[in-house]
């Protein structure tokens, strides 16, 4: 299988230290920040990112989910996730300032419907953070607060988390294949 150099580690690197210091002022002093890995393909970026985020006090989440369509094709704005599993009790989430971390916006159904589940379990606020966005490919009307790099198109991307059949998730840089 032949792939294509998309982004070094390197480039990734900068991209993910600048996001950090945006969320770092974005959000505000003193407020814990509920930041949630969306597993698996997540996190190596949480890693990154979460380390660039200074000067303020973030606490770890893990979720893993899908989600499932709840009006056939014409779902614009969210749905309802398959929720496989949640590291945060429903109280930890009310009143909080909640940032998901995902790998690659493409559809944007999971993000929606994660993102619905935050706000109806209370969150004070619910940003999103995507490594990768694929605009064209989208069929809710979701978009990210914060995006690493946005991909033309509808290339299948793998490495820095992302998979194929669960390979490449090691990659350092981020491929086309
Ligand atoms: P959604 O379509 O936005 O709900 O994306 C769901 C999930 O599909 C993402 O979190 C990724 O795990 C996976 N995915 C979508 N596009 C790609 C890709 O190009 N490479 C690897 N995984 C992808």
């Amino acid at each position: 299988m032949s792939r294509r150099k998309l982004y070094s580690r390197r480039e990734i690197t900068s991209r993910v230290r600048q996001l950090a210091k945006d969320i770092a002022s974005d959000s505000e002093k003193g407020e814990p920040l509920l930041a949630v890995c969306v597993i698996k393909g997540a996190v190596l970026f949480y890693a990154d990112l979460v380390r660039g985020i200074k000067g303020r006090d973030v606490r770890f989440a893990f979720v893993s989910a899908s989600s499932y369509k709840t009006d056939g094709e014409r779902m614009v704005s969210g749905g309802t996730v398959d929720m496989k599993y949640c590291s945060i009790p429903v109280e930890e989430i009310k009143g909080a300032d909640v940032l998901l971390v995902e790998d690659i916006v493409d559809t944007g159904r999971t993000i929606a419907a994660l993102k619905n589940y935050f706000r109806e379990n209370g969150a004070k606020r619910v940003r999103v953070a995507a490594l990768l966005d694929k605009p064209e490919c989208r069929k809710t009307e979701i978009v990210p607060d914060y995006v690493a790099f946005t991909i033309e198109g509808n290339p299948y991307i793998i490495g820095y988390g992302l998979d194929n059949a669960q390979q490449f998730r090691n990659l350092d840089g981020i491929f086309e294949i």
